[in-house]
């Protein structure tokens, strides 16, 4: 039992009542009760109003970052440049690049920069861009412990048919995953979505790769297949994760880099794009969250 009224001053010198100021709000109990089942159950963490507000400002500045990396990405320019280029953005902000020493062995780079047949988890390098290029850029940022991550394709234009194909692709796997969400689509149907686009186009989807949970940490669950699954879990309000669609022209599967243990490529050395954006499920629907 609380020891002082809610009418007294508040604790933090305010001036103000309590109730007016640092008094605990609760969140209704049925979303309580919620956010415990979904914990429990799929180790899902439900954000509250709070843990919302931190990862859409996270979200925000990831956005932004990208944003401004995606313009510098031009003919002879290096992927090494536009990290550089990253890393000092983040400074700027006041965030941490997320990938930066992550994983094992840790990722070298504050971004990923995956160009042409690698899928996934580019690690910058020296050579410069050039006409006939895709590149996919993905930045992930920590604010006040708070996680936002996004990617975006660039073309360096003029771009073969096959190239051009990908990103689009990728692109529209993207928009019409987020268009379906709501409160009790399964994840499956992210999926689903996804994959009977891409097929119908000719591409194959990556089944190797998914999105995931973020914001509390960098890769939470669940895990959000974009390829077709059975994952029978009901999204909830509160619920924030990535979609990251990776779309190949040819053959769905890719091989990790024996040399750094990180870059993915198609099997086949055909071209595969990636567009991801983090999304929060709300009571009627969804808020994407790195939208600028
Ligand atoms: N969006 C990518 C992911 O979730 C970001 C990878 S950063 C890396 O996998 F450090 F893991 F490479
Ligand atoms: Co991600």
């Amino acid at each position: 039992m609380p020891s002082r009224s809610r009418n007294e001053s508040c604790w933090c010198g305010s001036g103000k009542k309590w109730k007016k100021c640092h008094f605990p709000k609760a969140p209704p109990l049925n979303q309580n009760q919620l956010a415990l089942d979904y914990l429990k159950k799929y180790q899902i963490i439900l954000k509250t109003p709070e843990q919302i507000a931190g990862i859409r400002k996270a979200c925000q500045l990831t956005s932004q970052i990208l944003d401004k990396v995606c313009k510098k990405a031009q003919a002879g320019v290096t992927t090494r440049e536009l990290d550089g280029f990253a890393a000092q953005l983040h400074k700027e902000a006041g965030v941490i690049a997320a990938p930066l020493y992550y994983g094992h062995p840790p990722f070298p780079n504050s971004i990923c920069t995956s160009l042409n047949e690698v899928i996934c988890h580019g690690i910058p390098n020296d050579i410069p861009l050039k006409e006939g290029d895709i590149l996919n850029i993905d930045v992930s940022c920590i604010l006040d412990g708070y996680y936002g991550d996004c990617s975006r394709m660039v073309m360096i234009t003029p771009v073969s048919l096959e190239r051009r194909l990908v990103c689009e692709v990728s692109y529209e796997c993207l928009q019409r995953a987020m268009q379906i969400l709501k409160p009790g689509l399964l994840i499956y149907e992210i999926g689903e979505a996804i994959e009977n686009y891409a097929t119908a186009q000719g591409c194959s989807v990556v089944n190797q790769f998914v999105g995931h949970g973020v914001g509390v940490h960098f890769h939470e669950a669940p895990q959000i297949p974009h390829h077709r699954n059975r994952l029978q879990i009901p999204l909830a309000p509160g619920m924030i994760f990535t979609i990251e669609p990776m779309i190949n022209a040819g053959r769905r599967e890719g091989v990790i880099d024996p040399s750094n243990q990180w870059e993915a490529r198609t099997i086949d050395n055909r071209a595969s794009g990636q567009w991801e954006h983090t999304v929060l499920i709300t009571d009627t629907g969804y808020e994407v969250l790195t939208l600028l």
